[in-house]
């Protein structure tokens, strides 16, 4: 596909459902489908996901059909991926033939809106709301708990020491967290243009991330993924498995996959605005390494590699207070 004119995140991060769907690593995903308790209609499974998107993970578990009984809460920050959440979610489920029922002012809910999706085994309500995180779970600690909490792709770009043990307040005793893609530093294309200058920007780009503030606060870390462990132990919760989920984005004989193109000059284009005017980098020599790199997926010759881990842990349980 030529180089786009414009870069939605929107289709970004549609486009990023196949790429994921082959990095998502099976071990911890099988290890997170026998570590969830039974749900039944009187007690459906309670899950909430933070940096939820577009709701590609909704998609996700409603498909593979180990969700049977849900209360699917997703929040995001930003409203115009929940408004696009909210067009897609029930479009998708339609298709997969599903039976859809959407309330926009699902009044016992903060958020107003909740899609219903029904077919013979499943029942699932997805609750939306675009919120930053932190004010979610100020408003809801104390108010209700969840059985897991799910946060992909998201834990690279917050403060993790102070976000995550918040996120954990949320968790009923012996509550789930399931955090996959989670970014840790590594970052490849190939072919090589030039093994030293594409080193050298590589380690630029991972330090954007370990210096990016938001609001002024530390948020973000390139090696979030090896981190996690730590973090997780230091918030009271244990690792119940973990896995590497690479991106490997290539075109085989028929070119891209799917937009797997758009993702790539997406991706690209991220780094060109995170690193234009780097002190460290000879400006012209970088804006041809760039042009050569959109020329690549064009030429169907780029392929990209991204390091990333998926981990499940578990909050502790005092006994007899875990749900089957
Ligand atoms: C890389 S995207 C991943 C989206 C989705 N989880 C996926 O994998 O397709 C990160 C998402 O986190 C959201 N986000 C970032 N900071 C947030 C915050 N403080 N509160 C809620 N959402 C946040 C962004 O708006 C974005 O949609």
């Amino acid at each position: 596909m030529p180089i786009p004119h414009s870069y939605s995140f929107a289709r970004y991060l549609s486009a990023k459902k196949s790429v994921d769907d082959r990095a998502l690593n099976q071990h911890v995903w099988q290890s997170l489908v026998a570590a969830l308790p039974h749900a039944t209609p009187e007690q459906p499974l309670q899950i909430l996901e933070v940096g939820a998107g577009l709701g590609t993970m909704v998609e996700r578990l409603v498909a593979s059909a180990m969700l049977t009984h849900a209360a699917y809460t997703a929040i995001d920050l930003e409203p115009t991926l929940i408004a696009e959440a909210r067009h897609r979610l029930p479009q998708w489920a339609t298709a997969q033939g599903l039976q859809v029922q959407q309330d926009s002012q699902a009044h016992a809910w903060p958020g107003g809106h909740e899609i219903h999706m029904q077919r013979p085994g499943q029942d699932i309500r997805v609750a939306t709301e675009a919120i930053d995180l932190l004010r979610f779970v100020a408003r809801e600690q104390g108010q209700r708990t969840w059985d897991l909490l799910i946060a992909q792709a998201l834990l690279d770009l917050v403060h993790v020491p102070t976000t995550l043990p918040a996120l954990l307040s949320l968790l009923r005793p012996g509550g789930l967290l399931y955090c996959p893609i989670t970014f840790d530093g590594g970052t490849v294309f190939q072919p090589e243009i030039d093994l030293e200058f594409d080193m050298a920007i590589e380690a630029c780009y991972h330090q954007t991330m370990d210096r990016r503030l938001v609001a002024g606060k530390p948020s973000g870390d390139s090696r979030t993924g090896r981190h996690l462990f730590t973090h997780l132990r230091a918030a009271g919760a244990e690792v119940l498995a973990a896995g590497s989920s690479d991106w490997v984005v290539f075109a085989g004989p028929n070119g891209y996959a799917a937009d797997e193109a758009y993702f790539l000059h997406f991706i690209i284009h991220t780094m060109h605005t995170a690193l234009a005017g780097h002190p460290h980098l000879d400006t012209e020599r970088f804006t041809a390494w760039i042009a050569q790199r959109h020329a690549q997926v064009e030429q169907g010759t780029l392929v990209y590699i991204a390091h990333q881990l998926d981990l499940l842990g578990r909050v502790s349980a005092p006994l007899g207070e875990t749900r089957e």
